[in-house]
């Protein structure tokens, strides 16, 4: 049943498991052969979409992290300029809105206090319209938006969010070829995308079936006051989801940097004592990330890298490597948030906290 842990030893890891159901759920009934179906985002949403020159992206949490991958990938595919902002710091300022700007809400319960206060002052400020990507129907988010795309994550009980992320993600790259369509991005890396995205159940089964390996990383982790993540790109978010997951459940101290910033400030924490993990997919940053991963070494820091099985990364004193099956290097930020979720899980039940309720914190915040 829905709130069943159907004989998992935790929501976190039962939800964990079920993404590939749910992001197939997701993407069920919204692709063509070669496109994205644009009318899954709602029947004005074509018209809506065509006027959008600019995006502004609000969200809390886990939800802002997903905010922070569309924006590269926004930028990248439909070439549509994007900002992306916590919910908090968004409702108290004075936002510059551009004409032709789209307000666009990332939330998974749809009940987030700053969201829908956030999404209630945009309505007075311009913009041409505003589309919540949501995982509870019937939310407060949904019911005040002009457009929505539901996210079929089904409900999610464990307060770290696991399946209500991926499914953002997904949500948010129907976004980017929908609009990417309209702005005459390439139909060969449409096509190209919408294939991989029908291949992405199966490839995150592929990774579930790490788990055994990623437990036995996390012995290394259990003892550990700090943990450092590096990421490049449209993976320097999922480094930041990853360091936020480690925190909540396992309450281990643990940031996260563009990996090219590691020598202006980080550089100087990273001793034996400092874990850096490092998401590198084999994309084309990965030189420019080969060498932060020397630097980290060069001081004794332990290194876990998860890459793509074809990078040429070899393991020695100190560098583990673990491998991820080859995925389009587009939806590999979807893929390497997979194993970031097993190792604080497996962190958190080493230390025996409450994985499902970690103190202090709330599934959703719905008052200020
Ligand atoms: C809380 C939860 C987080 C979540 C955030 C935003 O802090 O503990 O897991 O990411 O709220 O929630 P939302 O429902 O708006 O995505």
């Amino acid at each position: 049943g829905a709130a069943s842990k159907d004989g998992y030893r935790h929501f976190m890891l039962k939800e964990i498991y079920e993404q590939p159901q749910v992001i197939a759920a997701t993407l069920e009934g919204r692709l063509t052969d070669r496109h994205v179906l644009v009318k899954s985002f709602g029947i004005e949403a074509e018209a809506l979409f065509k006027q959008a020159s600019q995006i502004h992206i609000i969200a809390c949490g886990t939800s802002y992290h997903a905010g922070m991958v569309a924006r590269y990938w926004l930028e990248k595919y439909a070439g549509v300029p994007t900002q992306v902002e916590v919910a908090s710091e968004y409702r108290y300022r004075q936002v510059v809105v551009p004409e032709g700007t789209l307000f666009v809400t990332l939330s998974q319960s749809g009940e987030t206090a700053d969201t829908l206060a956030a999404l209630r002052f945009a309505r007075e400020r311009g913009y041409i319209g505003s589309l919540a990507i949501c995982n509870v129907p019937g939310s407060s988010l949904v019911r005040e938006s002009d457009l929505t795309l539901m996210t079929q994550a089904g409900p999610e009980i464990g307060v770290a969010s696991t399946k209500a992320f991926t499914t953002q993600l997904v949500a948010l790259m129907l976004l980017t070829l929908s609009l990417g369509r309209m702005r005459g991005m390439d139909e060969t890396c449409q096509a190209r995308i919408v294939q991989a995205l029908r291949t992405l159940p199966g490839m995150i089964g592929q990774v579930l079936a790490l788990d055994s390996e990623i437990e036995a990383l996390s012995m290394a982790f259990a003892e550990k006051h700090h943990a450092l993540f590096l990421g490049r790109g449209a993976h320097f978010p999922i480094a930041l989801e990853g360091a936020l997951k480690l925190k909540e459940i396992s309450y281990i101290h643990a940031e996260a940097y563009p990996a090219g910033e590691l020598k202006h400030g980080p550089l100087a924490l990273v001793d034996s004592e400092m874990p850096v993990i490092s998401v590198a997919p084999n994309d084309e940053l990965l030189e420019k990330l080969k060498s932060n991963l020397q630097e980290v070494r060069a001081r004794g820091g332990e290194l876990y890298v998860f890459a793509d099985e074809q990078v040429r990364l070899e393991e020695a004193e100190g560098v583990r490597v673990l491998r991820l099956p080859h995925i389009d290097e587009a939806l590999a930020p979807i893929l390497y948030t997979l194993p970031l979720q097993l190792l604080s899980y497996h962190v958190a039940v080493l230390k025996g906290t409450d994985v499902d309720q970690p103190r202090n914190l709330a599934k959703s915040v719905t008052v200020e």
